[in-house]
């Protein structure tokens, strides 16, 4: 059998083992998933630990996405450009690092809208956004204006990566003031999750007609900016399809076999349900 897992701090709660033990049984792999909880002062011994014992591969969440690079033999230059890495690869003893979350992100997005001369806004600067604008600015070429509570960390992040060509930093009250203009509205703070259910990151009046609204967030499964944009029409995608397709990459870079992304999804909804 071959052993994967996920690092993380908290991580009882992680739905990967669920997908990815059910994926591997799907296609007929011989392996198994496990949680791994791991503290920070604790993850460079967990990463001898996992070449020590030859597992095969293993994601990284929170807090451990930037502190693993250093710790790894290679990392792809895509996660090495957004800072982060949630997948790893044991290819002969060698860790690789890899980033899914903005190709995972963007795949699922990618099921509800064609990305080809849309306006993206992106709401939020931090760590998801990161993954995100990247894939979406770089590798698909959107153009994609950026509102963040706090405007310099969205400035920053269009002149980490030279795109003012094809990206904007504005404040969040102008992206409420200017929604209309949007026609994809990506949402990528930790406004509207759970506990804090009824918070919204920007007042909505009026949308673009046919606007597609995503949310990175899955608890609550549809947040409160979700249930706002469909009431006035939009189409909207919750956080579940980006975690399914991060993990389908995932699953894929270790096995070569791409899983059922509509059987994950729908494994995550009957959990968090
Ligand atoms: P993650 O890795 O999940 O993206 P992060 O890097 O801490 O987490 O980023 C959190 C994002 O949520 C940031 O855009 C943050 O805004 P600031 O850069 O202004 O801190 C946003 N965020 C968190 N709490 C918020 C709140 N109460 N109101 C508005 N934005 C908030």
């Amino acid at each position: 059998k071959s052993l994967y897992g996920v690092i993380g701090s908290p991580i009882a709660h992680s739905m990967s083992p669920l997908i990815h033990n059910d994926a591997f049984l799907q296609k007929g792999v011989d392996a198994y998933y496990h949680a791994f909880h791991v503290d920070p002062e604790e993850l460079e011994t967990a990463v001898a630990g996992m070449r020590a014992l030859g597992v095969n591969g293993f994601n990284v969440t929170i807090p451990h996405k930037e502190a693993i690079i250093p710790l790894l033999d290679r990392v792809e230059d895509a996660a090495l450009q957004i800072g982060a890495v949630n997948t790893v690869v044991n290819r002969n003893g060698e860790l690789i690092g890899y980033n899914t979350d903005g190709r995972g992100f963007v795949e699922a997005l990618k099921e509800v809208v064609k990305l080809k001369d849309k306006h993206v806004l992106i709401i939020g600067a931090g760590g998801a956004a990161r993954a995100i604008f990247y894939t979406l600015a770089l590798e698909e070429g959107v153009q994609i204006d950026i509102c963040n509570r706090t405007v310099s960390k969205a400035e920053d992040l269009i002149k980490e990566f030279s795109l003012e060509r094809i990206a904007r930093s504005i404040t969040v009250d102008q992206a409420a003031r200017e929604i209309q203009r949007y026609d994809v509205v990506v949402q990528t703070t930790s406004v509207g999750m759970h506990p804090k259910i009824n918070d919204i990151p920007l007042p909505l009046k009026s949308i673009k007609h046919h606007a597609v609204f995503s949310d990175i967030i899955y608890n609550p499964i549809e947040t409160k900016l979700l249930q706002e944009a469909k009431s006035i029409g939009a189409i909207t995608q919750n956080g579940i399809h980006m975690f399914a397709y991060q993990a389908a990459l995932a699953f894929e870079i270790w096995t070569g076999k791409f899983p059922d992304t509509v059987r994950m999804k729908k494994l995550v909804e009957e959990h968090l349900g």
